[in-house]
């Protein structure tokens, strides 16, 4: 089923970042979209026992890093092990949006959003975000598009 959906509801992948304080965090999201044309609004499903998911929470803010085409590894760093252990930025060159959420070297694009609101859906929250800071950093690069099997498959 969940290959079905990724194939029938194509996304892409991203790096989700998060400061709270001096705590910074990522965690892969392949749950990303816009929700909202005026004021453009983007959404990120996180389920609740993502080290991310109360950082975003308590910080009100996150930001959404998109990821380069040849860029599974990042994805897979990010995405396959948990902040509340390792330190997942060692090694990862960041600078720091408007509001101080990191940004990726590696991202081609960000979205920097202040929560506006959250929402139960099913086992995962979306949260909900305005823009504060955006920039397309990768001009002639194509996102990585999520495909199941890419990351959980025999293939992974
Ligand atoms: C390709 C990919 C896509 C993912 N998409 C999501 C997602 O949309 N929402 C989510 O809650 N977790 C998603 N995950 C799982 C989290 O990235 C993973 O549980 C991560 O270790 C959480 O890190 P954290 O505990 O540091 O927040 C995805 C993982 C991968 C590899």
């Amino acid at each position: 089923m969940q290959d079905f959906i990724t194939r029938a509801v194509p996304t892409g992948v991203y790096v989700v970042t998060v400061r709270k304080g001096d705590i910074i965090n990522g965690m892969t999201a392949a749950w990303v979209t816009q929700v909202s044309f005026k004021p453009p609004l983007i959404a990120v499903a996180v389920a609740p026992p993502r080290f991310t998911h109360d950082l975003i929470k308590d910080s009100g803010y996150f930001c959404i890093n998109t990821i380069p085409e040849d860029g599974k590894k990042i994805a897979k760093h990010f995405g396959f092990k948990s902040g509340r252990k390792t330190d997942k930025f060692k090694g990862y060159t960041y600078t720091n949006a408007l509001k101080g959420s990191p940004v990726l070297e590696q991202a081609c694009a960000y979205i920097e959003c202040e929560l506006q609101s959250t929402c139960e859906a099913g086992d995962h929250t979306l949260f909900i975000g305005s823009i504060v800071d955006h920039a397309l950093l990768k001009e002639d690069t194509d996102p990585l598009i999520f495909k199941w099997n890419d990351f959980y498959g025999k293939k992974g």
